[in-house]
C-alpha cells in the first residue's frame, strides 16, 4: 500500500518534470523561424540576441554564422573569464555589447548575408536563441538609356527604335522594366546580367526593339532607380519636302523684294545724274534696267 503510494507520487512527479522540460526546450528552441534583418551594403547593422529573463547573469556569448547546415564560424562574443580569439576581419568590423547582448557590424558587405545564431551561457544553462537572418541589399544606380530610332525600311508609317537600358551596382539580381511602352510590343534582342566578382553586385543590361507611330515618353527602371524619360517617335515638325518648299518660296520673295528695291533706287539715281562714272551700284542698275 505504502509502496503503491510512493510509486504513484514518483510517477506524477516525473511526469511533471518531463512536462516542465518540454516547456523549457520549446521556449529556447534554436530552430524556431529566424528573425529577419536587412542592411544596405556599406551600412552598419545590429544583431540582437533577444533573450527573455535568464535566471543568472550571462557569462559567455557566442555569435556564430551558419555556413552550411552543420558548419559554423565564430564571429564575435565574449567570455567573462578569458579573451576570445576574433578573426581580424571581424575584429575590425564588429563590436559586442555585453549589457544588451547585441553585436554591431559596420561596413556590411554582400558576403555577410546569411544566417547567424547566438549562444548564451549562464551558470545554470546554455541557450541557443532563434537564429537571425541578415539580408543585404545594394541600390542600383540610376539607369542610363540610349535610343536609336529610324524609319521603317519598308516605308510603313511610324518608326522602329532600338532602346538600351543599363544599371550597375545593385543586389540582389534584378531586371529592367520599361515604363511608357506597350509591353506586348516589346521585342527583347539582348538581355544580360553579370556579377562583379569582388563586390558581388550586379550589372544588368537590356536592349529592345520597339515600333511606334505615336509620340511616346519612355523611361526604364531597375528596382527603385528610374532613368530620365526620353521621347521617341515625336512627330517631325516639317518633312524635308516642306522645308525645301519653304526655303524656295523665301528665296523667291527675297529676290522680288531685292529687284523692287533696286528698281526704285536706280530710277531715282539715273534721273538725277546720268553721267556718273560706272560704279558697282550703277552697273547693277543698268543690268537690272536692261533685264526689266
Ligand atoms: C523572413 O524571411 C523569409 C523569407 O526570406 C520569410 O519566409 C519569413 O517568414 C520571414 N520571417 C519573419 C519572422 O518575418
Ligand atoms: C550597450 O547597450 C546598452 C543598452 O542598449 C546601452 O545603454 C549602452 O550604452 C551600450 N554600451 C555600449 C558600449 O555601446
Ligand atoms: C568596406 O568594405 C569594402 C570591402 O568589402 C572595402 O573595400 C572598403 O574599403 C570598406 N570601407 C571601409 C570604410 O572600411
Ligand atoms: C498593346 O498592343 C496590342 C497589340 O497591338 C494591342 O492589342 C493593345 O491594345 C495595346 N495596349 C495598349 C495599352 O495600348
Ligand atoms: C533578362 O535577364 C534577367 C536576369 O537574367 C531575367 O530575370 C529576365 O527574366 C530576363 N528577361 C527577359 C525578357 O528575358
Ligand atoms: C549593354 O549592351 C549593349 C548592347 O549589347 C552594349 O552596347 C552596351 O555597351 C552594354 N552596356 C553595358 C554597361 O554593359
Ligand atoms: C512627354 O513629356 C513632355 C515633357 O515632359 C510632355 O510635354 C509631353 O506631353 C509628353 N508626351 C507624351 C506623349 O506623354
Amino acid at each position: 500500500m505504502g509502496l503503491m503510494l510512493l510509486f504513484s507520487y514518483a510517477l506524477r512527479y516525473s511526469l511533471t518534470l518531463v512536462m516542465t522540460l518540454v516547456l523549457v526546450t520549446a521556449s529556447t528552441d534554436g530552430s524556431s523561424p529566424p528573425t529577419n534583418i536587412t542592411a544596405v551594403l556599406g551600412d552598419t547593422t545590429t544583431f540582437r540576441c533577444h533573450i527573455q529573463k535568464l535566471g543568472s547573469p550571462v557569462i559567455r556569448l557566442y555569435i556564430q554564422k551558419v555556413i552550411k547546415d552543420s558548419q559554423e564560424i565564430f564571429i564575435n562574443g565574449f567570455d567573462s573569464s578569458r579573451k576570445l580569439d576574433v578573426a581580424p576581419e571581424y575584429q575590425k568590423r564588429t563590436k559586442v555589447n555585453r549589457t544588451d547582448l547585441s553585436m554591431e557590424m559596420t561596413n556590411v558587405s554582400i558576403s555577410d548575408e546569411g544566417l547567424y545564431k547566438c549562444i548564451v551561457f549562464s551558470d545554470t544553462m546554455d541557450k541557443e536563441m532563434p537564429k537571425i537572418h541578415l539580408k543585404v541589399t545594394a541600390n542600383y544606380r540610376v539607369p542610363t538609356m540610349d535610343r536609336k530610332c529610324s524609319k521603317h525600311g519598308d516605308g510603313a508609317a511610324g518608326k522602329s527604335c532600338q532602346l538600351s537600358c543599363s544599371s550597375v551596382g545593385g543586389y540582389p539580381q534584378s531586371a529592367v522594366k520599361w515604363e511608357g511602352l506597350n509591353l506586348s510590343l516589346i521585342n527583347v534582342i539582348h538581355n544580360e546580367s553579370y556579377e562583379d566578382l569582388y563586390s558581388k553586385t550586379w550589372t544588368i543590361n537590356q536592349t529592345i526593339m520597339y515600333n511606334c507611330d505615336q509620340p511616346t515618353n519612355v523611361s526604364c527602371a531597375v528596382e527603385g532607380a528610374v532613368s530620365p524619360a526620353v521621347s521617341i517617335c515625336e512627330k517631325e515638325p516639317f518633312s524635308i519636302e516642306v522645308i525645301t518648299a519653304i526655303v524656295v518660296v523665301l528665296v523667291i520673295v527675297l529676290l522680288i523684294i531685292l529687284v523692287l528695291v533696286l528698281m526704285k533706287f536706280c530710277r531715282g539715281r539715273s534721273s538725277r545724274d546720268q553721267n556718273e562714272e560706272a560704279g558697282f551700284p550703277l552697273n547693277a542698275c543698268h543690268l537690272q534696267l536692261k533685264v526689266v
